[in-house]
C-alpha cells in the first residue's frame, strides 16, 4: 500500500470542504480524534482484510478526559462522507472508549471499494467532539478473478547455472508498453506485484517510492501486490508505462545457499524460480464513468540491453550509463530494437537439483544434505495485498571525511554504520568505470574490511555516459550494510559530496525518544535504533551486510518487545508472522528462519522456533491485537503439538541447531534446559493469547502444560536451597523471567543470580538467549541497581565496552573489534557489525530504567514505574541520575521524565487521554510525596493505592503531571565494580 499523490489531493479537498477545525477542540476540554488508521496505516490503498480495523487517539487539554462513546462513518464518496452519511457504515453512537481494533462492519466491501471515513467521540461528559479530519483506504483486487493482467518475463534460454566458483549476474529487464487515454481521466490505479523485484515509471516518472517491492515471501505458495493511485501520472492521450524487473530474492543469490553449497545446484540462487517475471494492471476510470485496463500481456516490449548489466541483493548492481535511454518509459520511444514479453506461463520449466538438508531418520544422527529433482518454472503464486511497510529512503547521510588510498581509490566515510545504498555523483569520458565496494570497518592499515561479508560480493559499478555536466547514479536493486564505501576510477580528488548515503529500511514510524545522565547510555540508544533500522528491511534479518540477510527467528523473539518501544512494528510483523506461519515444518515447528528458502542443518533451534508464539504475543501486548493471534492460531497450536509430542517427562529435548545461548561468554547453558523453559514460556503465552480470543478450554489446557513442564523444571533443576543445578548466569534469569521458580525460593533464586554477576567480575556471562532477559530480571527481584551498573558498564562484556571501541551500532559479539586486538579476535567470517539481538536491552532501557510499560495489553492502562540506580551503587560511573523517554503508544504519547539529586526523587509524566496509569515511585511515606506541589489527595482523580517496601503506587488519569518525592532513594548498601 502506497499512498498515491491523488489521495492527498482528495483529502485536501475534504479537510477544506470540512473546515478542518477538529484540532481546535482540545482548547474547549472536549476530546479530539486525530491520527486516523486503517489497519495501522494511514489512508492506506489496496488492502485486502475485508474487515478491516480502524483507529485513532483522541486527545484533550484537560486532564482526566477519556472517550465516553464514539461514532464512526464510514462512506462510499467524500461527499457523502462532508455530508455526514455513511452509506456504508454508520455504527451510531457507540459507548465504549475503545480507540483501536475496531473492526469494520459495515456494508460488504469488494474489490476496488473506496472508504472515507470520520470520527466523532464523546467526552467523558458527554460533550461530542467535531468530526475528526476524514481518512480513507481502498481495497485491493480481491479475487484472482480480478487480475486480466498475466506475468510476462524475457526469454532466457540460459541453462540452469551450476558453477559455484564463479557469480552469474543477468541483466536487469525492462518491459514498456505504450497506450492511449482516450478520455479524460477521472482516477488511474496500478496494480503490481513481480516474482522479482520490480520498479515502476509512468511516462517518465517513478511510480512510488519502494523498494524491492513486493517484498519477500515463499513465492512457491505466495507473493503480494502494491497499488498505487497514479491519477496524476496518466495524462490524456498517448502514456507510456515501463518496469524494471530484477531477481530479486525470487532468484537472485539469497542467504548462505552458496557459501554453504545448498539451494538450487548449490548455489544459492534461482531458489524460487529461474527466471524473474512481472504482473501490473493499470485501471483508468474516466471522467464519463467508462473505464479501461492496460496488463501486462505478450503485446508489451522488452529488453535485457539495458543500463543495468547485473543486479543482486546480496552481490550488488552494474550499470553502464551508455546504455541509458531516458525516455524509455515514454510515450515517443520507439521500442521496435526491443523484443516482445512472453507469457511467463508459456516458458518451459527447467530441470534442475535442489540441495538442502534434511533431518535425520535415526535418533543421534546428524543432518545430512540431499539433492532433489526440482523444476523451476513459472508457478502462479497466491496473491495478498502488501501489510507491511514499504523499505524507503528515510534519511541522508554525508560523508564525514574522504581518505585516498595509495592505489588512487577514495574511501568515503560517512560516520555511520547502516544499511542502504549510496547517491553518486561523478563527471567522466562515455564508458568510464567508477567501482565501488562497501564495508563495515577498515583495517588498521587503513584498507576496507570486507572479510565479514563472506559471499556477499557488496560491490557496484558505474560506467559513465560522458556527460560534461556529471552525471548521478543511485542502485536500484541492492543494498549493502555499511560505513566505508571505496570508490575507484575517480578522475580528480572527489568532494566529500561525491558521495551521499541513503538510509533504506521499511519504513516503520519510530516512535520513542530516550536521553539520559550517561552519555555512553545516549550512544548505546541511538546504536540500537541505528542497528533495528538497517535490520528491518522487509523483514527482521540478523546483518544487512554479509551473506545472510534472513529472517533469524530467533534474534526476532529476542528483539521484538524492544522494536516496539522503537517504533510502530505492527505492521511490520503482521507481514512477517505470515511468512513466519507460512514457513512452519511438517514437524510442526517453526525454523531457524523465515521465509525458509532451504533448510541448514536441522530444520529449527530450540528458542528459535518460539518465535513463532512469542512474535504474536508481543504484537498484541503493545497494540491489542488480535487478530494477529487469530491469524497465527492455527499454525501456533501445530506448533504446541510438536512442543507436546517433543516433551520427555515434561521436559524439553536436546536436539536441533546446537545455538543455545548463542555467543555466550564461556557458559554453556544445556539445551534441553533452555528448550525447557521456552517450552514452558510458549505455553504460558498461549493460555493467555487463548484466553484473549476467547478460547476459554484451550487456555486452560495451556496453563495445564505450563504447570507440567514447570513441576517437571523444579522437580529437576530447583534446589531447596535456590541453587538450580545448571550454574550460569543465563539459566538464573530465564527460570526468574519465564517464573519457574517457586514462589518462597524466588528472593534465594534471585540472590544467587547477583552473586554469579559479582563473582563473575561484575560482568555478564550471558549470550543472546540469556542477556535478554538479564536486566529485566533483575530489577525486578531486587537488584536493580546491579542491572544499572551492567548497563553503564565500559568493561568486556558491556554494551560501553564496544562503544569504547567504537561502535555506531550493536554488534554481533561484544568484542568484534577492538582497540587493542583488531579483529583478532573472532572469525571474521562470523563477525557482523549489525546484529540487533545485544540490543534487547532497550526493552529495560524504556520499562524499566524509564519505566514505561503497558498494563495489559494496548496502552489503554500504563505502569510508569521508573527504577532509579541508587545513589553510590555504581563504583565505577556516576548512576544514572536523569532520565527522559517518550514512547508514542496506540493510545497516544507517554513520557516519563525522572531526576534524582540527593536523595529527591522528581518524576514528570504524561499519560494519553482515555488512558489511566499507575504511577509507581520511590517513596518514604505519604507526607514526602507532592503532586503538582500539592498533597497527593488534593489532585483531581490523583490517588495514592499502596506504600509498601518504599514504593508508592499511584493512580493517575490522564494528563501531565509532577511529582516530587523527598528522602526517596536511599545511599545503596552495596558498591559494584567491574575494574580489575
Ligand atoms: C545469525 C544469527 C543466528 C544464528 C543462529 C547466525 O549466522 O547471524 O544471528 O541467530 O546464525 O545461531
Amino acid at each position: 500500500m502506497v499512498n498515491g499523490s491523488g489521495t492527498h489531493r482528495v483529502l485536501l479537498v475534504l479537510c477544506l470542504a470540512l473546515g478542518a477545525g477538529a484540532g481546535a477542540s482540545a482548547d474547549t476540554g472536549v476530546v479530539a480524534a486525530e491520527r486516523l488508521r486503517t489497519e495501522y496505516h494511514s489512508n492506506p490503498l489496496g488492502i485486502d482484510q475485508i474487515q478491516p480495523r480502524l483507529s485513532w487517539i483522541v486527545r484533550s487539554d484537560e486532564p482526566g478526559q477519556r472517550q465516553s462513546a464514539y461514532r464512526v462513518l464510514v462512506a462510499s464518496t467524500p461527499e457523502l462522507l462532508a455530508a455526514d452519511t455513511g452509506d456504508l457504515w454508520d455504527t451510531g453512537r457507540v459507548e465504549s472508549s475503545q480507540t483501536a481494533q475496531i473492526v469494520y462492519g459495515g456494508s460488504e466491501l469488494g474489490s476496488r471499494a473506496r472508504c472515507f471515513w470520520k470520527v466523532q467521540a464523546w467526552d467523558h461528559q458527554g460533550r461530542p467532539s467535531p468530526w475528526s479530519e476524514a481518512a480513507s483506504w481502498s481495497m485491493g483486487l480481491l479475487d484472482d478473478a480480478d487480475w486480466s493482467a498475466s506475468y510476462i518475463t524475457h526469454e532466457d534460454k540460459s541453462p540452469v547455472f551450476k558453477k559455484t566458483k564463479q557469480l552469474y549476474l543477468p541483466p536487469a529487464n525492462q518491459f514498456r508498453k505504450a497506450f492511449t487515454a482516450g478520455k479524460q481521466v477521472k482516477k488511474a490505479t496500478l496494480y503490481a506485484t513481480a516474482l522479482g523485484i520490480y520498479e515502476l515509471y509512468l511516462n517518465g516518472k517513478r511510480v512510488g517510492d519502494a523498494y524491492f517491492a513486493p517484498g519477500w515471501s515463499d513465492y512457491n505458495q505466495r507473493a503480494y501486490y502494491q497499488t498505487y493511485d497514479v491519477s496524476e501520472l496518466v495524462g490524456d492521450g498517448d502514456n507510456a508505462l515501463g518496469i524494471w524487473l530484477a531477481e530479486g530474492w525470487y532468484s537472485g543469490y539469497v542467504g548462505f545457499g552458496l557459501l554453504t553449497g545448498i539451494g538450487t545446484e548449490k548455489t544459492g540462487r534461482a531458489t524460487y524460480g529461474k527466471t524473474p517475471s512481472v504482473m501490473a494492471q493499470l485501471e483508468i476510470e474516466y471522467t464519463d464513468g467508462s473505464r479501461e485496463t492496460i496488463g501486462t500481456d505478450d503485446s508489451w516490449r522488452v529488453t535485457s540491453d539495458g543500463p543495468i548489466r547485473a543486479a543482486d541483493l546480496l552481490m550488488g548492481e552494474e550499470y553502464d550509463a551508455t546504455r541509458e535511454n531516458s525516455a524509455w518509459s515514454t510515450a515517443g520511444f520507439d521500442a521496435t530494437p526491443w523484443g516482445p514479453a512472453i507469457l511467463a506461463e508459456d516458458v518451459p520449466a527447467a530441470d534442475a537439483t535442489f540441495y538442502e538438508f534434511v533431518n535425520p531418520k535415526k535418533h543421534g544422527e546428524r543432518p545430512k544434505v540431499k539433492g532433489r529433482p526440482v523444476k523451476l518454472g513459472f508457478k502462479r503464486p497466491r496473491l495478498e495485498a502488501f501489510p507491511g511497510n514499504p523499505v524507503r529512503v528515510t534519511e541522508e547521510i554525508e560523508p564525514i571525511r574522504v581518505l585516498p588510498r595509495p592505489n588512487g581509490a577514495y574511501i568515503f566515510d560517512l560516520g555511520q554504520n547502516f544499511a542502504g545504498v549510496i547517491r553518486l555523483k561523478v563527471k567522466g569520458p562515455a564508458g568510464h568505470r567508477i567501482g565501488l565496494r562497501y564495508g563495515e570497518m577498515l583495517h588498521p592499515d587503513g584498507r576496507l574490511m570486507t572479510e565479514n561479508l563472506r559471499k556477499a560480493r557488496a560491490q557496484d559499478a558505474y560506467l559513465c555516459k560522458g556527460d560534461p555536466a556529471g552525471e548521478t547514479y543511485t542502485p536500484r536493486f541492492t543494498f549493502h550494510g555499511f560505513q566505508y564505501v571505496e570508490v575507484t576510477g575517480l578522475l580528480a580528488p572527489p568532494q566529500p559530496s561525491a558521495v551521499t548515503g541513503l538510509v533504506l529500511h521499511s519504513d516503520t514510524p519510530m516512535v520513542s525518544t530516550f536521553e539520559c545522565s550517561d552519555p555512553m547510555v545516549n550512544k548505546l540508544f541511538s546504536n540500537i535504533r541505528w542497528t533495528q533500522r538497517s535490520n528491518f528491511i522487509d523483514l527482521p534479518t540478523d546483518c544487512p551486510q554479509r551473506d545472510e540477510r534472513m529472517g533469524w527467528t530467533g534474534d526476532a523473539q529476542i528483539y521484538v518487545n524492544a522494536a516496539t518501544y522503537n517504533a510502530d512494528v505492527a505492521a511490520f510483523f503482521t507481514k512477517w508472522m505470515r511468512e513466519l506461519m507460512e514457513s512452519q515444518r511438517p514437524s510442526g515447528v517453526f525454523p531457524g528462519y523465515a521465509p525458509y528458502p532451504f533448510q541448514h542443518g536441522w530444520d529449527f533451534g530450540s528458542a528459535w522456533c518460539d518465535a513463532g508464539v512469542i512474535c504474536p504475543w508481543t504484537i498484541w501486548q503493545a497494540y491489542g491485537d488480535t487478530r494477529i493471534i487469530e491469524e497465527c492460531w492455527g499454525p501456533m497450536t501445530v506448533y504446541m503439538d510438536w512442543r507436546r509430542s517433543t516433551l520427555k517427562n515434561g521436559l524439553g529435548i536436546t536436539q536441533g541447531n546446537p545455538w543455545g545461548d548463542w555467543l555466550s561468554q564461556g557458559a554453556r547453558t544445556p539445551f534441553d534446559y533452555i528448550d525447557t523453559v521456552y517450552a514452558a514460556q510458549s505455553a504460558r503465552m498461549m493460555s493467555e493469547m487463548a484466553a484473549a480470543i476467547g478460547r476459554q478450554t484451550e487456555a486452560e489446557e495451556y496453563a495445564r502444560l505450563l504447570d507440567r513442564v514447570k513441576a517437571s523444571f523444579i522437580k529437576k533443576y530447583v534446589g531447596e536451597d535456590g541453587t538450580l543445578g545448571i550454574e550460569t548466569q543465563t539459566a538464573y534469569a530465564l527460570a526468574l523471567s519465564v517464573d519457574l521458580v517457586p514462589e518462597e525460593l524466588r528472593p534465594l533464586v534471585a540472590t544467587k543470580l547477583a552473586d554469579k554477576i559479582v563473582d563473575n567480575g561484575a560482568r555478564m556471562s550471558t549470550g543472546f538467549i540469556g542477556t535478554r532477559p538479564l536486566l529485566p530480571v533483575l530489577s525486578a527481584t531486587g537488584n536493580n541497581d546491579l542491572a544499572a551498573f551492567l548497563l553503564q558498564s565500559h568493561e568486556f562484556p558491556s554494551w560501553g565496552y564496544e562503544i569504547d571501541q567504537g561502535a555506531t551500532s550493536i554488534w554481533e559479539r561484544w568484542d568484534s573489534y577492538t582497540r587493542e586486538d583488531g579483529f583478532g579476535r573472532h572469525n571474521a567470517a562470523m563477525n557482523s557489525f549489525s546484529h540487533y539481538s545485544f540490543g534487547a536491552v532497550c526493552e529495560w532501557m524504556f520499562g524499566d530504567l524509564a519505566g514505561i510499560r503497558s498494563d495489559g495489553p494496548g496502552y489503554e492502562r500504563i505502569i510508569i514505574r521508573p527504577q532509579p540506580p541508587a545513589p553510590g551503587s555504581n563504583g565505577d560511573h556516576e548512576p544514572i541520575d536523569w532520565v527522559r523517554a517518550s514512547y508514542d503508544s496506540i493510545r497516544g504519547p507517554i513520557k516519563s521524565a525522572w531526576s534524582l539529586k540527593e536523595g529527591r526523587f522528581e518524576l514528570r509524566v504524561q499519560i494519553p487521554t482515555n488512558t489511566t496509569a499507575t504511577v509507581i515511585l520511590p517513596a518514604a511515606d505519604e507526607a514526602s510525596i507532592t503532586v503538582d506541589g500539592k498533597a497527593i489527595d488534593s489532585v483531581q482523580g490523583v490517588s495514592l493505592v499502596s506504600l509498601d517496601n518504599g514504593q508508592a503506587a499511584i493512580a493517575v488519569p490522564s494528563g501531565a503531571y509532577r511529582f516530587v518525592s523527598t528522602n526517596a532513594v536511599p545511599a545503596a548498601t552495596r558498591t559494584f565494580s567491574a575494574k580489575p
